[in-house]
């Protein structure tokens, strides 16, 4: 089994999901706000290119979440926090989430066979499912800005790690992908720290969203991987 890793949404074109099984990631923070929707028992969660796709997809009852340079989206119910995401708020709901970067990268995979979310809060339950499609895999991390985020990189890494343990077959992997599975291996006992001092992280902290940096740096503490099926993520 193949596994590739792409540094940024900029650098995903159609092409490279052909016939693949894509694993999305955007640890900061909008796979860990959609990882934490369905843990939380969210019905679904539909990600919307732009804001005024978001309102048109709304029917009643369901909930509009995301941002835009980091903050809420005016008349929005959520933002982007995972914590606003609670069993008591999102419990049976339907979510339209439009994000600056993940849910672009969520519509970039589009020609894959298969979608999958990660963050590092679901990474083992994220490779579990890809080795079951049986497809070869490639990580897309959103990044930030167009660049890589180095929390995309960990987040990478680490489901690697955990496709490398689970997976019966071996699991060949690009040179980014052997970069990042190093990266992961070198910083596992300094995750969070090592999210704080990169860029969006650092960005996070002074608009006073540390607690989020918190939120999503948790490891496999869900065991869901949500996967899409048709526009909406669901529990695979
Ligand atoms: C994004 O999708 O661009 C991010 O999740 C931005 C954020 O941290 O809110």
């Amino acid at each position: 089994m193949q596994a590739q890793v792409i540094s940024s949404v900029n650098e995903a074109s159609s092409v490279r999901f052909h016939h693949k099984t894509a694993i999305i990631v955007d640890v900061l923070r909008a796979t860990s706000t959609i990882v934490t929707a369905i843990a939380s028992g969210a019905s679904c969660v539909i990600p919307a290119e732009t804001v005024m796709e978001a309102r048109a997809l709304q029917r009643e009852g369901d909930l509009l979440g995301g941002e835009r340079f980091c903050k809420k989206i005016a008349g929005f119910d959520l933002g982007n926090s995972p914590e606003e995401y609670t069993e008591q708020v999102v419990g049976g709901k339907r979510i339209i989430l439009t994000t600056t970067n993940g849910t672009r990268a969520i519509h970039k995979s589009m020609r894959a066979d298969h979608i999958l979310i990660a963050s590092l809060l679901n990474a083992e339950a994220c490779a579990r499912s890809a080795i079951e499609l049986r497809r070869d895999i490639v990580i897309l991390c959103a990044g930030s800005h167009d660049e890589f985020a180095i929390e995309d990189g960990l987040c990478a890494g680490l489901v690697l790690d955990r496709l490398h343990d689970l997976s019966s077959f071996p699991i060949e992997m690009d040179d980014f992908g052997t970069a990042m599975l190093a990266l992961y291996r070198n910083r596992a006992h300094q995750l969070k720290d090592t999210i704080q001092s990169g860029l969006g992280g650092k960005r996070l902290i002074k608009l006073g969203m540390k607690r989020d940096i918190e939120a999503c740096s948790f490891v496999d503490i869900y065991t869901d991987a949500p996967r899409l099926n048709g526009d909406q993520l669901t529990r695979a």
